[in-house]
Order: structure tokens, then C-alpha cells, then sequence
């Protein structure tokens, strides 16, 4: 049996968070899978792989372009900015990961944050290999600013395409003390797989859901409901619990 908080060791992380869709759907933004979720309009092959984006570029351009204008129109959640107060105490002790696009981590105040499937505000040049910011529109294919191709895509993490960050989160996961699960529904790996390898090292687990995740079974302790209300609350219990507050 795992015990909840391990004797702490140099090297040790005291707080892994892995964010999903989920956290930011109280922000406005659609999730992927519940009934109104983006992949019931788009095929899943077709925007979000590097074959669909080689056999139909404007129409994934278009998608990741409607998507980045979005976020100028939403705001970072009482979800959000638990997490980055709890990075305010923690410091290095705690690292953020997301599989999220969006710059809603960032803008509520997150320093530590890995974005391993990209962010939409970025973008890659697959002729000189450059990842640069990028606020506007990809559709027209902009020049590169660096080599002058025309040929951006979105710094986006594809289906069949490696997670970014994964040599630093596999560090994380082998000395954490506590993880959790945020607004994720456990359908997409390596992410999915995150909760099991945190309890077999002996970390106390945490899911944070609007409702059971796919890996449910994984985690010693679970809350339910929406993202903006339980996160704020298990942030204050695990402050007052620690003696950091
Ligand atoms: P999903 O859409 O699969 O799951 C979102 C989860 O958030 C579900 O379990 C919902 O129940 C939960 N949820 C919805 N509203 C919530 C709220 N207000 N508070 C808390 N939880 C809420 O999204 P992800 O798990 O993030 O990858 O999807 C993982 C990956 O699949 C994405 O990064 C994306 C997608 O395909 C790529 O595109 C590469």
C-alpha cells in the first residue's frame, strides 16, 4: 500500500500536475470528447495528424487558426490560478504539465509549465526547423521570418508524433510525492499512463474531474465536479495540510 506523503529527499518533487481540456472548459473553451466536444465536428485524422495536414493543409491551418483567435477572447479560470498559487509556494518543488494549447496556465501566473502535445501561439517551420511565436493566422502561409519558406505549420503535437518534454516529466513522475490529474479524461497516451507510473513509484494520486476518468482506478483519491470549484478547494486542504499556507 502507497503511503499518502513520502519521507522527502533531495531531488524529490512535491507536486506533479498533469491539466487537460477539462480545466479550461469553464474559460470557454470546448474539451474533446464530452457531447459538444470538438472531435464530434472534425475528424480526429483529419486535423489533428501529420497525413491530414499533408492531404488538406488549408483545412487544419484553418482549424488551428479559429483556435488561436479564440484566445483572445477567454480568460483564465479560479482553476487556473489555484494552480499557479500553489506554484508560488512550492517553487521547484512542483512542475505543470498540460495537454493543452491554450496559454490559459500562463497568463493566470504558471512559471513551471510543459506543454507536451505544443501550444497553439507557436509555430514550426518544417524547412529550417525553427519554432518561433506566432499570434495570427497560418492559413494564407505566411513567409517563415527566419529562412523565408512558406512553410509553417502549427507547433501543434500530432497524432503519431512525439509528446514534448518527456525526458524531464519521466524525471518528475520517478520522485514525486503527490499527482494530479486535472479536467483529463485518460483516453490519450503517454498522458494517460502518467497516474499508474506515479502510483507505482509510490506517489499519492489525486483525480480532479468533472467525472470518473478512464484511469480512474489509479488514483487514491478523487473529487468530482466542476474544475473552477474543486481545484481551488483540494489547493487550500493540500496547503493547510502541508503547513505551507
Ligand atoms: P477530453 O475532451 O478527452 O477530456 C476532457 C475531460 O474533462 C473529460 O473527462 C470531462 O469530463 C472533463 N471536464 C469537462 N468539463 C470539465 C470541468 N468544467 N471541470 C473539470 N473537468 C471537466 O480532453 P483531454 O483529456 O485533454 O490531443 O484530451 C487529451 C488529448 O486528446 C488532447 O490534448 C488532444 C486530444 O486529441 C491532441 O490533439 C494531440
Amino acid at each position: 500500500m502507497a503511503r499518502l506523503y513520502r519521507d522527502r529527499h533531495d531531488g524529490d518533487v512535491r507536486v506533479v500536475v498533469l491539466t487537460g481540456a477539462g480545466i479550461s472548459a469553464e474559460s470557454g473553451l470546448r474539451t474533446f470528447r464530452d457531447s459538444d466536444g470538438l472531435w464530434e465536428g472534425y475528424s480526429v485524422d483529419e486535423v489533428a495528424t501529420p497525413e491530414g495536414f499533408a492531404q488538406n493543409p488549408e483545412l487544419v491551418q484553418a482549424f488551428y487558426d479559429e483556435r488561436r483567435a479564440q484566445l483572445g477572447i477567454v480568460e483564465p479560470n479560479a482553476a487556473h490560478k489555484a494552480l499557479a498559487r500553489l506554484e508560488s509556494v512550492l517553487g521547484d518543488d512542483f512542475l505543470l504539465v498540460t495537454q493543452n494549447v491554450d496559454d490559459l496556465h500562463e497568463r493566470a501566473g504558471s512559471k513551471r509549465v510543459l506543454h507536451m502535445h505544443g501550444e497553439l501561439q507557436s509555430a514550426w517551420c518544417t524547412a529550417c526547423g525553427r519554432r518561433m511565436r506566432w499570434t495570427g493566422s497560418l492559413v494564407d502561409e505566411p513567409a517563415c521570418p527566419s529562412c523565408g519558406a512558406r512553410a509553417l505549420r502549427p507547433d501543434i503535437v500530432w497524432f503519431g508524433e512525439m509528446p514534448y518534454g518527456m525526458d524531464e516529466i519521466d524525471r518528475s513522475l520517478r520522485r514525486v510525492h503527490t499527482f494530479v490529474s486535472i479536467g483529463t479524461s485518460g483516453n490519450v497516451y503517454p498522458a494517460a499512463g502518467f497516474s499508474a507510473f506515479a502510483r507505482a513509484v509510490g506517489a499519492h494520486t489525486v483525480e480532479l474531474n468533472l467525472e470518473p476518468s478512464l484511469g480512474i482506478d489509479d488514483f487514491l483519491e478523487h473529487h468530482h465536479g466542476p474544475a473552477g470549484t474543486i481545484v481551488p478547494a483540494w489547493v487550500d486542504r493540500y496547503l493547510e495540510k502541508q503547513e505551507l499556507r
